[in-house]
């Protein structure tokens, strides 16, 4: 009998994985979203201000919008085909996708700034999972998108939390207060708005504060 997906996983070993003569993927090189045609100009408008994104090239169909060296981070696609999500339910599907920032105080720059524009964009949620200090936006389709900075400087800490007891028992995160946490960090930032923190205080912003035990997300996350 062939394996189930999950008995495979459950018996995938770091012995076999290294054995396996297939490799990883380099990196995770985009996402594209599908949309409404209502909503394909929105959606464009969005990504472009939250991620600070250009148009690679822009088609009545599909558009590409990059940030870095990556041709496209982002796509929209549009067609008549689509339907829109039916309001108030919460599908199977993909929940979101996380753009990391390098600092505490480029994260802050970039909440502030969305904050301040002439139509704002402001976070659903801003919590320490732990492994990231994470601000959670929607789309106008109502995708979320998460904003975060690595809480550990080295990949090997942030795996050890994830298997340690405090994430055991609270694989959610604490909630913060984001207007003052940006205000704090902001404050001590650099005339040229990098970052002002110090190794000590950046250290204590990033190390998540104990609630206890938290194993369901928030009623805004759905
Ligand atoms: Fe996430």
């Amino acid at each position: 009998m062939a394996p189930t997906l999950n008995a495979a996983s459950e018996s995938w070993n770091e012995g076999e994985k290294e054995a396996t003569p297939y490799p990883s993927p380099n990196a995770l090189a985009h996402v594209v979203l599908r949309t409404t045609p209502d909503r394909y100009e929105d959606m464009i408008d969005f990504y472009v201000r939250l991620l600070k994104a250009t148009v690679t090239c822009r088609g009545p169909v599909i558009t590409f919008l990059r940030y870095d060296y990556e041709h496209h981070r982002i796509a929209i696609v549009s067609a008549p085909e689509v339907v829109r999500g039916q309001e108030g339910a919460v599908r199977a599907g993909l929940d979101h996708v996380s753009f990391a920032y390098k600092t505490l105080t480029d994260l802050a720059r970039t909440y502030v700034g969305l904050r301040s524009l002439e139509n704002p964009i402001k976070p659903i949620w801003t919590v320490n999972h732990g492994p990231t200090t994470s601000l959670y936006y929607r789309d106008p389709d109502r995708n979320k998108i998460e904003l975060q900075v690595d809480n550990f400087d080295r990949p090997e800490d942030a795996n050890e939390f994830m298997g340690g007891q405090y994430y055991e028992s609270n694989p959610i995160g604490s909630d913060f207060d984001v207007d003052e946490w940006a205000k704090y960090i902001l404050e001590k930032a650099k005339p040229d708005g990098s970052e002002g923190l110090t190794q000590v205080e950046e250290k204590a912003l990033k190390k998540r504060i104990e609630v206890g035990d938290r194993r369901q997300l928030p009623e805004v996350y759905f």
